[in-house]
């Protein structure tokens, strides 16, 4: 499937109100899970969500026309009707949390003007990390939100080493050889000796869009019809499919296949990484969730309310755990040996902390086009990353980047299913 144009993705630019009304939305999730930390009834819970959701507009309480405005589209009435306790609690949060009222506040008021700010912060503290990595960690008050926050014990490492997974040994074969200087030989062994890549091999080769002449029918032949890089590519996925093989993972290994792909497209335009490394290491960027996904059920139950309200998986992950799915990626790839090169780019990908590190640059990239959010939106991280690869924007805008039809049958939910029977 072509990667067409209607999914290569400009430069962001959200706009101004679109990023207040996602801001204020991450604000509402880390206001309400505070408040859950702290013990605070439904009924302040509720108060405090409406009032987070507001909290730029509250600016407006100040004007008249403002006010009424933003009154009615909170739902309360300004004068006549009755408000009900839940609103007047939103009023007195927002007044309180602008410091408009002179009137003294409730030490519940106060408590949820309090929680409030925090979570402005926190989210800032998310936002400012594009250009000021480390502020997460080197502000005395974020650190102490997040460690609110977090659901599980301090010795995560220990922890995430605990549930690196098995790699399979038909993996272990692949990718303890040097890719860079595997030859056609080594491929037509390794398809001659494992009946399930070569179903794959012999499956890509007869499909579109370059069927041929005649029906391709040995290993060779396929190799030799697909052409090296793409067999190479087949081979790799191949024997790393296996570990995706449940219903709850196969979504990843569909984007781990198409960002493999646009990582190896990236690095044959350039200088970041070879096209088989780059190629590896788009299928493992997100190999962490493996680790993620059996944290605990009170991790599992706050992720997907956080994620469901549109929090992105990075700033859920490091609230929740204090650590993500680019950190526990990391701990596995160095566990299975992996190259160094490539455990430190799966732990940089959403970070890129190092601006020297090109490969964990492309894998931004590539988790960018990918179009899975799973970090927060940052025209300056995707510069950086740019820049780090020496590519231009927008030469890429005009540039066309494509899904290699025959690695597609590895797709799960492809016709090729029916070959690992
Ligand atoms: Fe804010
Ligand atoms: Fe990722
Ligand atoms: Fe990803």
């Amino acid at each position: 499937m072509p990667l067409g144009r209607n999914r290569v993705k400009p430069v962001p630019s959200v706009r101004e109100s679109d990023a207040l009304r996602l801001h204020s939305r991450r604000v509402a999730c880390w206001s309400f899970e505070l408040a859950d930390r702290a013990g605070l009834s439904l009924h302040l819970k509720a108060i405090l969500w409406r009032a987070a959701l507001h909290h730029h507009a509250a600016a407006l309480l100040v004007n008249d026309a403002g006010r009424a405005r933003l009154l009615a589209d909170l739902g309360i009435a300004e004068s006549g009707g009755e408000q009900t306790s839940e609103e007047q609690g939103v009023r007195q949060v927002l007044a309180a949390f602008h410091r408009r009222s002179e009137e003294p506040v409730s030490p519940e008021i106060a408590e949820l003007a309090s929680i409030l700010e925090k979570a402005n912060v926190l989210d800032e503290a998310f936002e400012t990390e594009s250009w000021n990595p480390g502020e997460l960690e080197h502000d005395p008050w974020v650190s102490e939100i997040l460690g609110k926050l977090r659901v599980l014990p301090d010795d995560d490492a220990r922890y995430v080493k605990q549930h690196v997974p098995l790699l399979p040994p038909s993996a272990a074969n692949a990718i303890r050889m040097d890719l860079d200087s595997l030859s056609v030989n080594d491929l037509c062994r390794m398809g001659e000796t494992d009946e399930v890549l070569a179903a794959y091999l012999l499956r890509a080769a007869n499909i579109a869009p370059n069927i041929p002449p005649a029906r391709v029918e040995t290993v060779g032949q396929a190799i030799e019809h697909l052409g090296f890089d793409t067999a190479r590519s087949i081979a790799v996925a191949a024997s790393l499919r296996p570990l995706f093989d449940q219903a709850n993972l196969r979504k990843l290994w569909n984007h781990s296949l198409d960002a493999a792909q646009i990582s190896e497209e990236l690095a044959s335009i350039s200088d970041c990484s070879s096209r088989p490394e780059a190629f590896l290491a788009g299928l493992l960027h997100d190999i962490g969730q493996l680790v993620m996904l059996q944290l605990p059920a009170n991790f599992q139950a706050r992720y997907a309310r956080l994620i469901g309200e549109g929090c992105p998986m990075q700033e859920a992950e490091t609230v929740l755990a204090g650590f993500t799915h680019a950190d526990c990626g990391a701990v596995i790839l160095e566990t299975w040996d992996f190259p160094s090169a490539i455990v430190r780019a799966v732990g940089n990908h959403h970070r890129l902390s190092n601006p020297s590190d090109k490969l964990a640059a492309l894998l931004y990239l590539a988790e960018f086009w990918c179009a899975e959010e799973e970090d927060l939106p940052s025209s300056i991280r995707l510069h950086a990353a740019l820049s780090a690869c020496g590519l231009e924007g927008n030469l890429l805008l005009g540039s066309e980047l494509h899904l290699n039809p025959p690695v597609q049958v590895l797709r799960f939910g492809a016709e090729a299913d029916d070959l690992r029977a």
